[in-house]
């Protein structure tokens, strides 16, 4: 069976599906490869390793993809490329099943879409998770994005002109994203403190030296150990102890998306302006609407003396390594699907690979992600 490996045609996205790591051990496990020449050098990889790893190469998206039993690629197929691939063809990538317009042209087309983020987050599947890998690259990268933007130190510095004062960072959410912004900071030298809803954050906060911001005096478990909702003047309470933590904070870093929501509201435009001048917010949820709504989409813009960072694809800003990551995700997920005949069968019984299909050979299985189709 042939595996295509496409170039990525979206603006702004530098990734690529596979790496001639991966390609390497597609062609020992008995795959043909075609990668599409120039698919990987935004991630510093050239053809000629592509090639050295055992793929062949095609000059166009048809090219590569003619003859494929199975295509890789970071963003869903667009328009185009979708009329390209052979009804039949199964395409892994990330499809955004909550804000896609082409989901009904894919399965008139009689593809096999199997999207990524939709693999389960159980342990066994860690290995596979891109939501995961690419959460962790964000997260780094916010706080590179922060410290470029930022007009002063992240550590405290004794010199011989006197002490400078570390920066005080907030990191909002607490999860994947967040507990990689929280590292960095601190290992840049900064002071940090972290908020998430879920109250399990607290311990994984504190263990990497942040300050977790909760009420004082305020036990947010029930008599059986669970957590509680909050009474509504608590909630109240807490709400302006996050706006006061923000407005003190040199940094901030958000990072809560709900899926196919818009991103909820954690930085008021209010608690912005009370924001001292040279503070930056690197709003990692600017594609789903930002946490802050001030924040532009892939634009950097300064409000009231504070920058705000939109910059939607973070991971790709290090491709190089996202790309790595994201290919052996890919692999270890399409490993699953291999059949005994040297290709896949993405019949497998396996909830890991069902989790994931949004349609096989044009018919529909996920009725939840059919809203905003095109007809
Ligand atoms: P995410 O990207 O959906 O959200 C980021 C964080 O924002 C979450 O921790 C969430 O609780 C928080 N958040 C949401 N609304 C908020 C609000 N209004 N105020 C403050 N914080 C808010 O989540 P992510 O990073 O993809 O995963 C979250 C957690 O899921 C991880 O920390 C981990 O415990 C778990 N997980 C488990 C995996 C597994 O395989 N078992 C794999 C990956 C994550």
């Amino acid at each position: 069976m042939l595996i295509a490996i496409p170039s990525e045609t979206e603006s702004r996205e530098r990734r690529v599906a596979a790496t001639p790591e991966t390609v390497a051990k597609m062609v020992t496990a008995g795959f043909d490869v075609r990668v599409q020449r120039g698919a990987g050098l935004a991630s510093m990889i050239d053809d000629a390793a592509f090639a050295q790893a055992g793929a062949q190469l095609a000059d166009d998206f048809a090219s590569t993809c003619d003859g494929a039993g199975l295509v890789l690629k970071v963003q869903a197929p667009n328009a185009k490329e979708t009329e390209q691939l052979a009804a039949d063809t199964v395409v892994v990538a990330m499809f955004a099943p909550h804000a896609n317009p082409l989901l009904t042209r894919y399965a008139q087309r009689g593809l096999t879409c199997l999207a990524l983020e939709l693999i389960p987050r159980i342990s066994r599947a860690q290995s596979m998770d891109v939501l995961s890998s690419q959460a962790n690259i964000a997260g780094y990268k916010a706080v590179l994005l922060a410290a470029e933007h930022y007009p002063r130190y992240f550590p405290m510095l004794m010199t011989a002109a006197g002490t400078v004062q570390p920066a005080r960072v907030l990191v909002l959410g607490a999860g994947v994203a967040g507990l990689q912004a929280i590292a960095t900071a601190r290992r840049l030298g900064a002071v940090v403190e972290a908020f998430d809803v879920r109250a399990a954050a607290k311990e994984q906060v504190e263990s990497l030296g942040a300050k977790f911001i909760q009420l004082e005096g305020v036990d947010a478990e029930d008599e059986r150990g669970y957590a509680r909702e909050l009474t509504e003047d608590e909630q109240a309470r807490l709400n302006a102890l996050v706006a006061d933590r923000t407005a003190e904070a040199d940094i901030v870093i958000t990072t809560a998306q709900i899926p196919g929501r818009p991103a909820p509201e954690l930085v008021s435009d209010e608690t912005v302006v009370r924001m001292r001048r040279g503070s930056v917010i690197v709003d990692l949820a600017a594609a789903s609407g930002g946490n802050c709504r001030l924040t532009r989409p892939d634009e950097v813009i300064e409000h009231e003396g504070v920058t705000l960072v939109g910059i939607t694809n973070v991971p790709s800003l290090m491709a190089a390594d996202a790309s790595v990551l994201f290919a052996r995700n890919v692999w270890n997920f399409v490993q699953l699907m291999r059949s005994e005949d040297g290709g896949i069968d993405v019949a497998v019984e396996d909830e890991v690979v069902q989790a994931t299909m949004l349609c096989r050979n044009g018919e529909w299985l996920k009725p939840q992600f059919r809203q905003g189709e095109e007809e």
